[in-house]
């Protein structure tokens, strides 16, 4: 790994400020350089797509194995196409309705590609960012941005330029500061190379949608179905340090089920961190990170900054209450699963 070195964090709230910093960014990209940079999903650690030195930068700097491919981000429908061997109907009907926006879609690649991108896959994960300053940045470059989500390999996604900077500072040149993420969860892939469409991870475009816009069924990729599916769902994810454990509310009201578990915790001596609604700010955790009012589009949002907040209070453990698994609490439960120990029972 090469030295350390300085990391600028470029805010970039707006005007000349946002253009000077996009501008600046875009410079550390064309010189070959990895600069995290904000989209409305997570942060997103990124190089250009065809600088194959900068791209294996991105595995070094995260510790990501070198079989798990990268996104890669485009700024236009055109774009897209250049990095593809044909364009399914799928696609054209899925982009017209969803970009820019979080969803991925895997297609067959073509030539232009590095291997190294894709991890020697055929396929190619192609998304346009809805953050204008990820576009921004995109246009800057002329060129497509590869980019993996900005952690260490394992830790939660980061959702603010802060959250990227604490774990690449040092290991990358900038951060580019847009705000806090919009939608706070990494976006739904579908893959788009095979004979139907799979969901192989998620999100927050929902299955539902999905199935209403092509007019058939969407599957959703099994550990043990046939085809490969996402590389990146095999490994341990989106882990805060603390031993995190979902609460089941059995039947009960949920406030009342956590205090009993936060009660029981607390009288032998464990400090409890609780990352739930806001309405839970009364219970008597030790520590508290709130999830606004507890849906699952606030769940998306807050629940990975919360995991790293509640990460630096030093707590023995970690409670999120379970949320209904439907819509985009499908996408919201299947990170808090990944990220989890386990479940307790809220009558425990
Ligand atoms: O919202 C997002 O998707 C964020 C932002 C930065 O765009 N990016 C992100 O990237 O979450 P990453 O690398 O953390 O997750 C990408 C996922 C991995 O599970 C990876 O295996 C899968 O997409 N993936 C990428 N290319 C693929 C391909 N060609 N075939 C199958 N899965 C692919
Ligand atoms: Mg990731």
């Amino acid at each position: 790994m090469a030295p350390p070195r300085q990391t600028l964090l470029l805010r970039s709230a707006r005007g000349h400020s946002r253009s000077t910093a996009i501008w600046l960014a875009a410079e550390e990209l064309r010189g070959g350089g990895v600069v995290a940079f904000p989209t409305e999903t997570v942060y997103g650690l990124g190089a250009i797509v065809f600088s194959e030195t900068a791209v294996r930068r991105i595995f070094r700097v995260k510790g990501r194995p070198s079989d798990n491919p990268l996104i890669v981000h485009v700024s236009s429908r055109a774009q897209a196409r250049e990095l593809m061997q044909s364009i399914p109907d799928e696609f054209r009907i899925l982009a017209a309705r969803f970009w820019p926006g979080p969803l991925t879609m895997v297609v067959t690649k073509n030539a232009a590609v590095p291997d190294c991108v894709t991890a020697g896959l055929a396929t190619v994960g192609i998304r346009m960012p809805a953050h204008p300053i990820a576009r921004a940045l995109i246009r800057a470059c002329g060129a497509p941005i590869a980019a993996p989500s900005a952690n260490i390999s394992g830790r939660p996604s980061p959702t603010t330029a802060e959250d990227a900077f604490e774990d690449l500072r040092g290991r990358i040149g900038v951060v580019l500061d847009g705000g806090p993420c919009a939608v706070g969860i990494e976006s739904t892939v579908l893959d788009l190379s095979g004979e139907e469409p799979v969901i192989l991870r998620p999100g927050s475009v929902t299955t539902a949608q999905l199935a209403e816009t092509l007019g058939r069924d969407i599957r959703s990729a099994r550990g043990s179905s046939a085809r490969p599916a996402s590389p990146g769902m095999k490994y341990r994810h989106y882990a805060p340090k603390t031993p995190l454990f979902i609460v089941m509310k059995n039947g009960r009201r949920m406030n009342a089920a956590l205090r009993d578990v936060i009660d029981g915790l607390r009288r032998n001596g464990r400090r409890v961190a609780l990352l739930a609604p806001a309405d839970c700010a009364g219970l008597p955790a030790d520590a508290f990170f709130p999830l606004g009012r507890g849906n699952a589009v606030d769940y998306a949002r807050h629940m990975y900054q919360g995991m790293r907040a509640l990460d630096r209070t030093g707590s023995d453990l970690m409670l999120c209450p379970a949320i209904e698994e439907q819509g985009i609490g499908i996408a919201v439960m299947n990170r808090l699963k990944k990220a989890a120990r386990g479940f307790l029972p809220g009558n425990a």
